[in-house]
Order: C-alpha cells, then structure tokens, then sequence
C-alpha cells in the first residue's frame, strides 16, 4: 500500500520563460487555480496524506503562501528544496527521510489527469506492495516522452526516453507508484550524457525484474501536457470548458478534503477567509449549504 507521495515542482521552466522568471511554473494558472493544485488533487484522490514538494532553492515562501503545511487540507505537508534539476529519481533521494521504509508515488508537478473512474483507478495504483507501476496514455506524439510496450499481463517489455523512431504510442505519463526499492535503485543510478539520473533508467531496473507492470486511464480518460506555453493555453482551455458547463470544479483541493472526510465545513469557512471574494470561495460556499 502506498501512503506517501512526492510532487516534483523543482524545474527552471526555461520553455516557458518569461513567464517563469519569477514565480515557479507550478503557481502559474491553469485556468482559475495554480497548477499545482492538480497533481496535489491527484494525490489526495488516491487517499494519500502525507507528501512533499520538493521545489527550487530560493521558490519555497512562494509555495507556502498558497499550501502552507496542509493543515487546512487535513493532508501533511513538507518542502525540500533541490539546488539544481539532477533529474526525475532526484525526488527520492532528496525525499530519503521523508520516505523512510514506505512505499511512494511520484507525480511530476505539471502533470495533468481527468476523466470517469479516474478516483477508482488511482485507488489500485496505491495498492501496490511490490514493484512499481506506471500509467500509459496514447498520445499522438509519442517522442516527446518516455515510450512503453506491454505483454498480455500488462508488463511493460520495453521502455525507452524519447525515442527517435515510434515503436508504440503509450507514453508513460509523470504518475509513478514504487516500493521501497526505489531509494536504493535511485542512489545507484548514474548521470546519462546529460549529466542527470533518469527516469528510464530507474524505470528499467524494475523491468529488467519483471517487476514494473502499467495502468491505463482509458480511452475516456485526459492526459494533457502542460509544458509548452501553448500546452498551458489548451489544458487551461480544457479546465474551463468543463467548470463552465457543469458548475463543477476540477481540483479543487477543499472539495476533495471535504468529500474524503479529512475537513469540516469549518476549515471551509477558513478556506474562505484565505481565499477573499472569488469564484473560489463562490464555489466553496455552496458545500457549505449543501452539508
Ligand atoms: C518526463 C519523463 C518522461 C515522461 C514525461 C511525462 O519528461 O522523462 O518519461 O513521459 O515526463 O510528463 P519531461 O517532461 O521532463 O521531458
């Protein structure tokens, strides 16, 4: 069972510089909430409480202002900042401490998921004891990311960063799911020719083991990328499309909390307060009435 997880905000996010001369890419908007609002809400959805955002040195008081310790959340949460981007396994040997003899997940802090039964999905991804696992999602372009073959019991045969030649069209989303192996595998690891330490490889020391085996979201079910400006505008797009025509919001952390039974209507009133006069809190009163 897996009851910690790890956000990966850290990143210079020099694709989308200007923008992120200043604040961190993760607390630019995706439409009317800051990014990271979503893969938090990804975790919290698996019922995980417990988790660390491991953000650029210099960038944590800007995460705090908007996600303090979690208290407000019912959630836990803790900061670790990474001096520079030494790449993805990084979270695990920074988060060393805050793993301790768990099992972990792992979502990149611009990854974006929706769709039916997402809940019901992310709930058998936790239950993981042994091995990892991770979510394939075809895409159109599939050399922009991580690429993954499976067999008949859902192991993934091959997986290969970025591949020039297209040899299948699952990518391996940025939702990783590990046992506690992952601390070891990750401080093993060596720097590739770009001098970090690799997902893939990580990836790859579970599969050689027959031990990695993939999810799927579904034909139903969103992955959208949030790494080009252009990637921000359509995922932004997307969010608004949907909250607009069903009054219903996506990621809103305080509606999880509430529906999973972490908060009271108290802390949402509070939730209120800190928020001001918005269609946020608009939206956070409602529950209040209906509870
Ligand atoms: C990273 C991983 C890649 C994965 C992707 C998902 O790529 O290296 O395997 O498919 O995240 O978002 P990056 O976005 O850092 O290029």
């Amino acid at each position: 069972m897996i009851n910690k997880g790890i956000i990966l905000a850290g990143g210079t996010g020099t694709r989308m510089s200007p923008l992120t001369k200043a604040v961190n890419k993760q607390l630019l908007p995706i439409y009317d909430k800051p990014l990271i609002y979503y893969p938090l809400s990804i975790l919290m959805l698996s019922g995980i409480k417990d988790i660390l955002i491991i953000v650029n040195k210099g960038q944590l008081s800007q995460f705090k202002k908007i996600l303090p310790n979690g208290n407000n959340l019912g959630i836990k949460i803790t900061y670790v900042e990474q001096k520079y981007p030494k790449g993805l396994p990084d979270a695990f040997i920074l988060g060393k401490k805050f793993v301790g003899k768990s099992n972990v997940a792992l979502i990149l802090g611009d990854n974006f998921f929706y769709g039916q039964s997402l809940t019901k999905k992310l709930k058998e991804c936790v239950r993981l004891n042994k091995g990892a696992s991770v979510i394939l999602h075809p895409v159109s372009n599939p050399s922009s990311y991580g690429v993954a073959t499976i067999n008949k019991k859902n192991k993934i045969t091959k997986i290969i960063e970025k591949p020039k030649k297209s040899f299948s069209n699952l990518a391996v989303t940025g939702l990783y799911f590990f046992d506690n192996d992952v601390i070891k595998y990750s401080e093993n690891l060596k720097p590739s020719k770009r001098k970090e330490i690799e997902i893939v490889d990580l990836l790859n020391k579970y599969r050689k083991k027959n031990k990695l085996s993939a999810h799927f979201l579904g034909r139903g079910g969103a992955w959208l990328d949030t790494g080009s400006i252009k990637d921000f505008y359509s995922t932004s797009a997307f969010v608004s499309t949907l909250e607009k025509r069903q009054g219903l919001k996506i990621a809103c952390l305080e509606e999880i909390a509430l529906n999973n039974k972490w908060i009271n209507k108290y802390n949402i009133m509070n939730a209120m307060k800190f928020y001001g006069k918005c269609s946020y809190s608009q939206y956070l009163s409602t529950f209040i009435r209906r509870k």
